[in-house]
């Protein structure tokens, strides 16, 4: 089939490569040319692994091409995917959906033979009735049905969560959309993913609801976490054993600084804004958004609880700046909040990160980026571990020891057992487990 992808971000990119890797025939368009020509010469903007392989490869064989010209790749499509940004509105929190719309009135116009025009942008309820709305309105004579498909891919594993998705949600209003998509998805319907089929609206609330329901997984442990933590119980394993429950189950069970990133925070937002303008407010939602808000500086208090409740004069290393691991998005990070935090309780900042620090220089100031972890730990007063990447699992502890003034470690990830820490002559922090706290046996 030919597709067209309109918008090469995050999503528009991975599934525009993932696409033609079936072996249909994928156009990706972008109004950005400098990205265009990038694309064009191999160079990935994005840091997502083994995204560069894809496009390299499918570029190569013939099915991937990249362009800032719209119309002739939308009139020779069978279907065109918009997965432009939606972006939090400035003020109210609402999805900005001027990009949506923008590019539904061009796609319109340049539309031949019947197509599937599909939303794979995170939109709110009832933007699939406007689009189609404005198509119409800017070609009336347009063979064209309107389609929701929400992407579940989750940043730094987007390849594989698109090849092996938990299940594809797709919202119809009319057969010939179903069929195109059934056709489009065809490769992954023969590895048996489920392919879910229901009304455009509700395909719309899926996406939201699914964001919102993570978001309140993760917010709830780690406000069982803080509890743990005064109690003396260890949220690791209260995790395991409410998660060991299959109406529960043991994913999005990690207790940490607070969930980040490009969409759990604005897709939280947006769906309170809906839910109030249509008067059935989400309440358990906007707590979520609240505790998560305030968890992040909370962070830096907790750094300074092991100073006595001031950082005047220390230096704190932070590992991690990125929201996750295995991708440089600093979107939202709780590092932002906690370094401004760290630096208001009177300490300096240094901080590595292994893909995040050229974002992070633009979200940060008065930090001190360094070459690696033990650069990072030479003379600080504590190393805090903010984001989880493989290379801080198995640190050089005596190492790290020697470089720092102070043998402190906050572990806001749980990477490490407090046992093994606190044996190398480390005072060690950690989330929801308190350090006198010792396993069962
Ligand atoms: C999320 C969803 O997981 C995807 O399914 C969805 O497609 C995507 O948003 C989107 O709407 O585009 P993503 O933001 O890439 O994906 O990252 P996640 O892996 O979900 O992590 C989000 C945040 O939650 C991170 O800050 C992470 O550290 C935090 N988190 C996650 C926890 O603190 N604990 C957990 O157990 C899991």
């Amino acid at each position: 089939m030919h597709i067209t992808m309109v918008g090469t971000g995050y999503v528009g990119l991975v599934s525009g490569a993932c696409f033609a890797d079936f072996g249909h025939q994928v156009t990706c368009v972008d109004k950005n040319v400098d990205k265009i020509a990038a694309l064009r010469r191999g160079e990935i903007p994005i840091y997502e692994p083994d995204l560069d392989r894809l496009v390299e490869s499918n570029a190569r064989a013939g099915r991937l091409a990249f362009t800032t010209d719209l119309a002739e790749p939308v009139a020779k499509s069978d279907a065109v995917f918009i997965a432009v940004g939606t972006p939090s509105r400035r003020g109210d929190g609402h999805a900005d959906l001027s990009y949506v719309y923008a590019a539904a009135r061009e796609i319109a116009t340049s539309l031949q033979g019947f197509t599937v025009v599909i939303t794979k942008s995170t939109v709110p309820v009832g933007t699939g009735d406007e689009v189609e709305r404005l198509i119409r309105e800017a070609n009336p004579s347009a063979d064209v049905a309107v389609a929701s498909n929400p992407e579940f891919l989750r940043e730094g594993a987007a390849i594989r969560d698109f090849k092996h998705p938990d299940r594809i949600v797709v919202g119809v209003n009319e057969p010939r959309a179903k069929k195109a998509l059934t056709e489009i998805y065809r490769p992954l319907y023969l590895n048996q993913a489920p392919i879910m089929f229901t009304g455009r609206r509700t395909a719309e609330l899926i996406k939201y609801a699914a964001n919102a329901f993570l978001a309140t997984k993760i917010t709830f442990i780690n406000e069982i976490a803080d509890l743990a933590e005064k109690v003396g119980a260890d949220v690791q394993e209260i995790a395991r054993g409410i998660g060991l429950d299959n109406r529960i189950g043991t994913k999005f069970l990690h207790a940490g600084p607070g969930f980040g990133g490009s969409c759990f925070p604005k897709d939280t937002r947006a769906l309170i804004k809906t839910a109030q303008d249509f008067e059935a407010p989400v309440r358990v939602v906007e707590a979520v958004i609240a505790v998560n808000e305030t968890r992040k500086r909370a962070m830096a208090r907790k750094v300074a609880a092991a100073f006595g409740g001031s950082l005047r004069g220390k230096t704190i290393a932070l590992l991690g700046l990125t929201f996750k691991p295995n991708t440089d998005d600093m979107r939202e990070a709780p590092a932002i909040p906690l370094v401004t935090a760290l630096q208001d309780l009177g300490a300096s900042v240094k901080a590595y990160d292994p893909a995040g620090m050229e974002q992070a220089r633009g979200e940060l100031s008065d930090v001190t980026y360094c070459d690696g972890p033990y650069a990072c730990a030479e003379g600080a007063d504590a190393l805090v571990i903010v984001t989880e990447w493989e290379q801080f699992r198995a640190l050089d502890l005596p190492r790290l020891k020697r470089e720092m003034a102070c043998p402190v470690i906050v572990d806001l990830r749980n990477v490490y057992r407090s046992e093994e820490v606190i044996a190398e002559g480390f005072r060690y922090e950690s989330i929801g487990r308190s350090s006198q706290n010792g396993h069962g046996i």
